[in-house]
């Protein structure tokens, strides 16, 4: 096994009794992220970034720019400076695109890329590659594009210009912000107007990044339209530290006793905060200080102190909400007085992994009760035991895992945590620097 593979997390429960303690920011988010290099890559003018995150998902996204003629400097400390090539300005890259782990590189790009005139492949790892991508060809299909995947609808995807697209209206089957960011990335350069309406609200950074550069977006209801053929303008971006990464730390420092955090400039797009709304039900301590507006996102510091947790049935309104954070509410889950129902939640079956399966399976080899079910899960709070886990190479599964290591009998090891860079670098680093008895290891030997 070599040792990307074989990376995993030590992780010791605390005998300091402090729990998670004192200031953390977390990095830059992902979605806004991904979004500010494409919009930035076909504006007019230079873009300039602040707060990039530098996980290996969101340079999948950048760097596949690069490939395609764009100018980006750095990341250099979270800036990147974007020289923009306009609408119509990407050159053809020179072979597949590597879209790496990531499925929004790939689901946005299908439809940035449908409109070019030149074609692209995009292919991913394993884990990508097994994810469903007929969400995005069928309906991009309805808009003329040409894009064919694998007979089972999976990447590699090839796409072939054609002359043009033409807007459409489409009723979202299932409420995903990848499909309606790839439709309206398309509608760009769609004749006539693309609308996108959602059975549910789903994340709206692209609908506000892209009025950011100047792009008329309207939104009535549930529907989200605009024009083809417009022009976006380079700007300057902020991107807030990631409400799915600080996720992890709104949970272990609520099931670690003694603990008091104070987490930095997080973003707080009401489209995110599921999070915060379910570990509050839970019983959660968490508060939202000096509450700003920072590139057009809503951004907060946010408390957190140990409390003692109670199992919910978690509303399904709430799960567009958190649709990322589950394998950390799970953990909440497992150590909360009671049981916790999760319904409604089938798109966890199609995440970077099966999550209802791999974290069922992870809970209960540490000796937690819990039910998995064809759309979520029922887990009754308990004992976290000792012992080996594996993440399945999800880096929110392996991080979820490492928070558990708080309230565990003994040592939890964690193993196939490799991914984690795909999101959150330095997070044991980060994570040891509040409090956690975590070793990040590599072959034999702990680093
Ligand atoms: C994302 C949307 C969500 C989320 C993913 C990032 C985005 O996926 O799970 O991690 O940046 O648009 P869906 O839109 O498919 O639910």
């Amino acid at each position: 096994m070599d040792t990307q593979t074989d990376r995993r997390f030590l992780v010791t429960p605390g005998a300091t009794g402090k729990g998670l303690s004192g200031r953390l920011q977390v990095p830059g988010d992902k979605s806004i992220s991904h979004r500010s290099i494409m919009l930035a890559a076909i504006a007019d003018g230079e873009t300039c970034i602040d707060g990039f995150l530098e996980g290996a998902d969101a340079l999948a996204t950048l760097t596949a720019f690069r490939r395609m003629g764009v100018t980006i400097e750095g990341p250099d400390a979270g800036r990147v400076r974007v020289r923009g090539v306009g609408l119509h300005g990407l050159a053809a890259p020179d072979a597949p695109l590597d879209m790496g782990n990531s499925g929004t590189s790939m689901r946005l790009l299908a439809g940035l890329l449908a409109g070019q005139a030149f074609t692209t492949v995009l292919g991913g790892d394993a884990s990508l590659s097994r994810r469903p991508m007929r969400r995005v060809t069928d309906p991009l299909g309805l808009m003329g594009a040409k894009i064919v995947g694998t007979p089972d609808g999976t990447a590699p995807l090839t796409i072939t210009p054609v002359p043009r697209l033409h807007g459409i209206t489409y009723p979202m089957p299932v409420a995903s912000a990848q499909v309606k960011s790839s439709l309206l990335l398309a509608g760009l350069y769609a004749q006539g107007e693309t609308c996108v309406s959602e059975p549910a609200p789903t994340r709206d950074h692209t609908e506000r990044m892209l009025s950011g550069f100047g792009y008329s977006v309207r939104r009535s209801g549930a529907r989200v339209c605009l024009t083809g053929g417009g022009r976006l303008t380079g700007c300057r971006l902020q991107i807030p530290a990631d409400i799915s990464s600080a996720a992890f730390f709104l949970v272990g420092a609520s099931i670690a006793p003694g603990s008091d955090l104070l987490l930095t400039g997080v973003g707080v797009n009401p489209t995110r905060i599921g999070v915060i709304t379910i570990l509050r039900a839970m019983g959660a301590d968490i508060e939202l200080l000096d509450p700003r507006t920072v590139g057009g996102e809503p951004v907060a510091d946010l408390r957190v102190r140990a409390a003692p947790l109670h199992g919910i049935r978690i509303p399904v309104d709430q799960v567009p909400y958190a649709i990322d954070e589950f394998p950390a509410l799970f953990i909440a889950a497992a150590c909360a007085q009671g049981e916790t129902i999760l319904t409604g939640a089938e798109e966890l079956r199609v995440k970077e992994s099966d999550r209802i399966a791999v974290m069922a399976d992870g809970l209960t080899r540490l000796g937690i009760a819990v039910e998995p079910r064809p759309d979520g899960i029922r887990i009754v709070g308990g004992r976290i035991g000792a012992g080996t886990v594996e993440a399945h190479a999800d880096h929110r599964i392996a991080m979820a895992f490492a928070i558990a290591g708080l309230r565990a009998a003994g040592p939890l090891e964690v193993r196939d945590c490799a991914n984690v860079e795909t999101s959150f670098p330095g997070f044991a680093g980060l994570a040891a620097a509040v409090g956690l008895d975590i070793e990040e290891c590599a072959g034999g030997c702990c680093v």
